[in-house]
């Protein structure tokens, strides 16, 4: 069927210089009701000086962690700078990432995997066994821990993801203990109960491509939803595209160069009884060049059962009784695993 195509195989052909394909049309009558932001974009969005949650003063990492509370509280998104993840590394993890979608069709074809837990899938669109409308967008997922895997081809891909995931996870990891502080749990709480400290956290990798588009005010890139996990650490090739929900408003993004954008997912969202919430996102596309995007997906062990915080479910009752209802669990417990196989059913 078409939709096997990849979009960057209907972009080549040059079947579709002026328009696209209708079923790329995506209707927008949900989201005419939201109103874009207009001011200042970037500045608005809360900006974390990672260096100084791992080496700062006592005062500076108070204030840090204060900060990143407020961004998981009110945003579920903010901008990290001064990661130490290196802009070599960054610049050879896009690189790499190009490099594969230009394999030859065939080559990437024998990744075109059906199942969510194949271990290398290479796709298009959102998720096309539910999709009625297609997206603008191809991608690469890799299952990248507790087991790595990677294509054979290109040569370097391996390697260069290889170092990129495993720093990708040490500043999840401290990210977390930043945010387990902020909640009042101890430093390590997250990590402990996740299974992130013994090793056996989930990590996916996810590349988006999204070629130029004849008709961008139509199409969509990425829907609008969120992420499942804890964290999503996101990188882009400086095109900018991706649009968080802030407040009923389309909030663009516009990342500094080499800063990770860090979405809160929705286990960060149960885990913490709705205190910190999962940040609605879309990827909107343009029609003069490739945007590429490298998003890690940070998540418990995928046996974890993820249920609120016994601590947090009683968070503002000093007096239980006279507020009962505040005080229940607002989700129940689900072992990470079935919740993407649900999510991925459209069955949540
Ligand atoms: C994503 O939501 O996973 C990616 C968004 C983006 O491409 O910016
Ligand atoms: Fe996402």
């Amino acid at each position: 069927t078409a939709s096997m195509f990849s979009v960057k195989q209907l972009v080549e052909s040059g079947f579709c210089a002026k328009s696209m394909p209708s079923k790329y049309v995506f209707p927008r009558s949900d989201d005419n009701s939201v109103v874009h932001y207009i001011p200042d974009e970037a500045k608005v969005i809360p900006t974390i000086d990672f260096s100084l949650l791992t080496s700062g003063n006592p005062d500076q990492r108070s204030k840090v962690i204060s900060d990143l509370g407020n961004a998981c509280r009110e945003w579920g998104f903010f901008m990290l700078i001064n990661h130490g993840v290196s802009q070599d590394l960054m610049d050879e993890v896009i690189k790499v990432s190009e490099d594969f979608f230009d394999l030859k069709e065939e080559d990437k074809r024998d990744y075109a995997g059906k199942t969510l837990f194949d271990p290398i899938r290479w796709g298009t669109s959102f998720n096309v066994s539910v999709d009625k409308t297609l997206f603008w967008r191809d991608y690469l997922k890799i299952h990248v821990h507790p087991q790595f895997n990677a294509p054979k081809k290109p040569v370097e891909f391996s390697e260069t993801l290889r170092e990129y995931c495993e720093r990708s996870r040490k500043v999840a990891s401290e990210l977390l203990k930043g945010i387990s502080e902020s909640l009042g749990l101890g430093k390590n709480y997250i990590n402990k109960k996740m299974k992130i400290e013994s090793g056996l956290s989930h990590q996916l990798l996810v590349i988006n491509l999204y070629p130029p588009c004849p008709e961008p005010d139509v199409a969509m890139g990425l829907p609008p939803h969120t992420d499942h996990g804890l964290l999503t650490l996101l990188m882009q090739n400086q095109l900018c595209g991706l649009q968080v929900l802030h407040d009923s408003r389309w909030v663009p993004v516009n990342p500094l160069p080499y800063s990770f954008l860090v979405i809160s997912g929705d286990h960060m969202e149960i885990l913490t009884n709705g205190k910190y919430k999962s940040v609605v996102h879309r990827a909107l596309v343009n029609n003069n060049a490739t945007r590429i995007s490298v998003g890690t997906g940070h998540g418990p062990s995928l046996d974890t059962i993820v249920s609120p915080v016994e601590e947090l479910v009683n968070w503002e009752g000093d007096d239980r009784d006279c507020d009962r209802d505040r005080d229940l669990p607002a989700y129940r417990g689900i072992r990470y695993r079935e919740y993407m196989e649900l999510q991925q059913s459209n069955q949540l």
